[in-house]
């Protein structure tokens, strides 16, 4: 088992000429909740998209467990994670089916499938929705469900960018303090990316922040934001840069 499940050197991605972003080293540790937090345009998606075998880099290779993800093997490490996006992307079917449907591309079935969909749906709060059309739902609802949903595929890495982006504020609050003890109670490995540094505290275990595609500082919760934390009143670390 490698030391760190996802890791990366000299990792570059440019797009139509120009430089997305360069990472020089890059690491997710099992277990830990990392937080990308950058300003809009920052290159936090496609960094993301980038670790989560979604687009292929410029330069430098992305190891997944140790080993090095190419076109041959990126399907299959695919299948070890999830990802939430700011919208839910659910398909025209009830939560239930949403739930199921993922697990059967996953190859699970039958009362396997069926438990774990009970009991994520449970897990978020939302049973007593199973059967509801997934067009029906609140934007708290369905991003309760696209959790669920990845959560139920027992990856080994969740990928979050930006999740709670398009909720109103007591929704995000709520969902973000019972995500933030899942992810602690699961010890689940996490790339949570966002802009608004002020979700970090209730998520992250260490931050990195992308300004204009480079990492700018990196560090504990605490290194990085220092006493403001304890407030929830912090500055945007890229001020600095500016
Ligand atoms: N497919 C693409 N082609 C060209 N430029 C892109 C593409 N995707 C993103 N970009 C550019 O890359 C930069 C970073 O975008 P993105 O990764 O979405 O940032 P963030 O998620 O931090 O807002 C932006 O300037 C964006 O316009
Ligand atoms: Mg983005």
């Amino acid at each position: 088992m490698a030391e760190h499940l996802i890791a990366a050197k000299d990792l570059r991605l440019r797009l139509d000429g120009r430089d997305i972003f360069h990472i020089p080293e890059f690491s997710l540790q099992r277990g830990e909740v990392l937080a990308l937090v950058g300003p809009n345009g920052s290159g936090k998606s496609s960094l993301l998209l980038t670790l989560a075998l979604l687009q292929e880099p410029t330069e430098g290779t992305v190891r997944f467990d140790g080993r090095p993800a190419g076109r041959d093997n990126a399907l299959a490490l695919r299948r070890r994670m999830a990802l939430v996006f700011q919208e839910a992307l659910l398909l025209d079917a009830t939560v239930r089916r949403n739930l199921m449907i993922a697990l059967r591309l996953r190859g699970v079935t039958g009362r396997e499938a069926e438990q774990r969909a009970n009991r994520w749906l449970d897990r978020f709060g939302i049973a007593h929705l199973a059967s509801r059309k997934a067009r029906r739902l609140s934007g708290g609802e369905a991003q309760r469900t696209s959790l669920a949903r990845a959560f139920a595929l027992e990856p080994e890495v969740l990928f979050l960018d930006e999740p709670f982006a398009s909720l109103d504020y007591p929704t995000r609050r709520s969902l973000l303090g019972e995500l933030g003890k899942l992810l602690k109670d699961m010890n689940m490995t996490t790339l949570f990316v966002t802009h608004d540094y002020t979700e970090i505290p209730y998520l992250a275990d260490r931050v990195m922040v992308l300004y204009e595609g480079r990492i700018i500082k990196t560090g504990s919760v605490r290194q990085v934001f220092g006493d403001q934390i304890v407030e929830r009143k912090v500055w945007a670390p890229w001020e600095d840069a500016e």
